[in-house]
């Protein structure tokens, strides 16, 4: 796979590297992405319908049973070559920051230490009422269960639409934008804010912005390159040539 000379060059050289990542990068390990037409999960779900406080709401077993139906689904996956190149980056750059809109944390399990998850992660729980964070609870066969401490209905520990992202995990992500020499979208939509504004908020803070993704997306034009490759194929590349694996 060839990739421009400059930006090899510039890579060589740089210091701090951030990493915006979406669903497209566990795609390949076999969890569904959200928007692609054929495979996506919101292609046969409305999100409306799924992920938001709303929904929960309205509907509170469907919804923790459709979390618990993707939890398992994540738990039977491994990481990709895509996320093992990723942590391999890691070591290779003095600063590298990992910022992903996944829940699923397969990042973790292929090795990336300091992954900032802003959109919380699908293996925790939280209490609907209190907001605080569950760890264990009686199955007693209510759907979903509640909360050992007021007994609130228990949800997934994820972002939902209508809801505020994490104010630590957003400011590291801001942070890591504002500071990156180079800063890579990789295999998201770039469609959801705020997370879809990071690359821009890097290019204005003087970052070269890399997007990889098989197709085109709003980013695209205002990226400084767009590799159109999975992540599976082109960051183990990349990761190679950068002498990280
Ligand atoms: P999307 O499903 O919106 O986008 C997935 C992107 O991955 C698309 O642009 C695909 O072209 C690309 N893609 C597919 N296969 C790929 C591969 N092998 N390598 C690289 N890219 C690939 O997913 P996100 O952008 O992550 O939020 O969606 C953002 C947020 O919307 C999610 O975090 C979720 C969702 O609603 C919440 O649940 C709050």
């Amino acid at each position: 796979m060839a990739f421009d000379d400059a930006l090899v060059a510039l890579l060589r050289r740089a210091e701090r590297v951030s990493v915006l990542t979406g669903a497209g990068v566990s795609a390949e390990s076999g969890v569904p992405t959200f928007r692609d037409a054929q495979t996506g999960l919101w292609a046969r779900f409305r999100p409306e319908e799924l992920a938001t406080p709303e929904a929960f709401r309205e509907n509170p077993k469907l919804v923790w049973e459709w979390y618990a139906w993707r939890r398992e689904l994540c738990a039977r996956v491994a990481p990709n070559a895509g996320h093992l190149a990723l942590a391999a980056l890691e070591r290779r750059f003095p600063t590298f920051r990992l910022i992903t809109q996944n829940v699923d944390g397969l990042h973790q399990r292929a090795g990336s230490r300091a992954v900032v998850e802003l959109h919380g992660n699908i293996t925790t729980t939280r209490c609907f009422d209190d907001g605080g964070v569950v760890e264990s609870w009686e199955e007693l066969g209510e759907v979903p269960p509640r909360c050992p401490r007021c007994g609130g209905l228990l949800r997934p520990g994820v972002v939902w639409f209508n809801e505020s992202l994490p104010p630590r995990a957003l400011e590291a992500a801001t942070e890591a934008a504002q500071s990156a020499e180079v800063f890579f979208s990789i295999g998201t939509s770039a469609l959801v804010q705020p997370a879809a504004s990071l690359p821009l908020l890097a290019h204005e803070h003087g970052a070269i912005v890399v997007e990889i993704n098989p197709g085109p997306t709003p980013l695209s034009q205002r990226a400084d390159y767009a590799i159109a490759g999975r992540a599976g194929d082109v960051l183990p590349a990349l990761a190679d040539l950068l002498g990280a694996l």
